[in-house]
């Protein structure tokens, strides 16, 4: 039975449980349809933290789609995920090596974990003022001189670059490195026709937030453990149940299994292909009027990245009623997904047709410096901090750590030292750490 079905079916029995609501909604009739299905862990409801029953079925039924070894359903986005990998793979004193453009929360798993922290860039584009993908020579060149437990990839990143997972995960393999892979925006790549996910490519732990362009709600999503890991599923288990709520939104978990058996089946099929066919036929549309598009093979279909002049978000937010996901110098991110329909991407042409006068940057994007890193994280994490000024900030060391929002990307993390290029992101003062 799907989780979905053994909520439909509810129980007979007189709940004097969490939640007290009594499936139904007391405040807003709105939610009803919600309230009804809103279970706790109750008696044969299985449980979260050691599942055994219904939802460890499911969670089996599921790991097969992926042809994962395990698969964990997340109540708190692929944040959860990413911090019970870095917590799994890793202790006190353990080096990790990162690719830079990483979300926060694999930093904040590196502060849990007390682990130390080194890293990697990756390529860069100046034209959209983006970060592509991991070179994989430069990531040996790095392992071939330091021991790491772990690497950790974001592929695809935030605006769809995907790395060569299968290359990076044989030279992991072969330094005796875990490979981690934030594929939070790459929920289709296992059910999109000549796409694969990281977990049938050779990674050991991989993260999908299947809220962000799969369909389902905030924040479902999951986490794999790669078939021929070593990692055990007790291990990833044991780390999950530390930073896991113990209420659990059980309408959330079913959305999980319901969404992973849609986009297997071939309704899902269908709808990922024409989804794909009417992103790419409006990509083509939206060149047509101007507009530079991030392309190429190893371009993630439902993101739309436009390389423009400064100015358009606000002019199709305030005049056309479009919000982008993300704006930077040189290029705006148009996140599209299970749920994007041809006339959604209709009003985006339309609206661009109006904007024509943008299209086409001539700058290019500075690129951030490697980072100097003079306090780990997970100690300046502690660390006391002084104010100084913007005039006095040069060369000391950051007390502070800034992250834009979106994409939740360090530019500096506390810790590290202060350079020309940080300057730009700072106000009037800045927190220091006094050496
Ligand atoms: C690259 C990347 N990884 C991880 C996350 C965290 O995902 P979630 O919001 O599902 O916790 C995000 C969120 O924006 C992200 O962009």
């Amino acid at each position: 039975m799907t989780l979905l079905n053994m909520l439909k079916k509810g129980v007979k029995r007189t709940l004097f449980t969490t939640p007290s609501h009594n499936q139904k909604a007391h405040a807003d009739k709105f939610l009803d349809s919600y309230y009804k299905i809103d279970y706790s862990e109750i008696e044969g409801f299985d449980n979260l933290h050691n599942p055994l029953g219904e939802i460890f079925k499911a969670q089996i039924r599921c790991a097969k789609v992926y042809g994962a070894k395990s698969l964990f359903f997340l109540n708190q986005g692929s944040t959860q995920g990413i911090l019970a990998s870095i917590l799994t793979v890793a202790s006190v004193g353990d080096k990790i090596l990162i690719a830079r453009n990483c979300h926060k929360s694999v930093l904040n798993g590196t502060i849990l974990a007390k682990c130390d922290v080194d890293w990697i860039m990756p390529e860069y584009d100046e034209n959209f003022g983006i970060y592509k993908e991991i070179n994989p020579e430069n990531l040996e060149n790095i392992l071939k001189f330091t021991q790491y437990k772990a690497f950790v990839i974001t592929s695809p990143t935030y605006d769809g670059v995907i790395s060569d997972i299968e290359k990076i995960a044989k030279i992991c393999r072969q330094y005796g490195v875990i490979l981690i892979v934030d594929e939070a925006h790459g929920s289709l790549l296992n059910f999109a026709e000549g796409r694969a996910s990281a977990i049938s490519q050779g990674a050991d732990l991989v993260v999908n937030s299947l809220h962000k362009n799969a369909g389902a709600i905030n924040p479902a999503a999951i986490l794999m453990i790669g078939e021929n890991s070593e990692i055990e599923r007790d291990e990833v288990q044991k780390n999950l149940n530390l930073i896991t709520t113990t209420s659990p939104s059980y309408p959330l978990l079913a959305n999980i299994e319901s969404i992973i058996n849609f986009l297997a089946s071939s309704k899902g099929k269908k709808e990922i292909e024409k989804l794909i066919k009417n992103i790419r036929k409006y990509k083509e549309k939206i060149k047509e009027l101007g507009f530079e598009i991030l392309e190429g093979e190893n371009i993630e279909d439902t993101k739309i990245s436009i390389r423009c002049k400064n100015g358009l978000s606000e002019e199709l937010f305030e005049k056309h009623n479009i919000e982008d996901e993300e704006e930077n110098e040189n290029s705006l991110l148009f996140l599209c997904g299970i749920g994007t329909n041809e006339n959604k991407l209709k009003k985006l042409y339309n609206a661009l047709k109006k904007c024509r006068e943008y299209a086409n940057a001539h700058e290019k994007v500075q690129k951030e410096p490697f980072p100097c890193t003079k306090i780990q994280p997970h100690k300046a994490h502690k660390i006391e901090t002084t104010i100084t000024s913007k005039n006095n900030a040069l060369h000391k060391i950051s007390g502070e750590t800034i992250i834009p929002y979106p994409p939740c990307r360090g530019i500096i993390y506390k810790g590290e030292i202060i350079q020309e290029y940080h300057l730009d992101f700072i106000e009037e003062n800045v927190e220091v750490i006094d050496e």
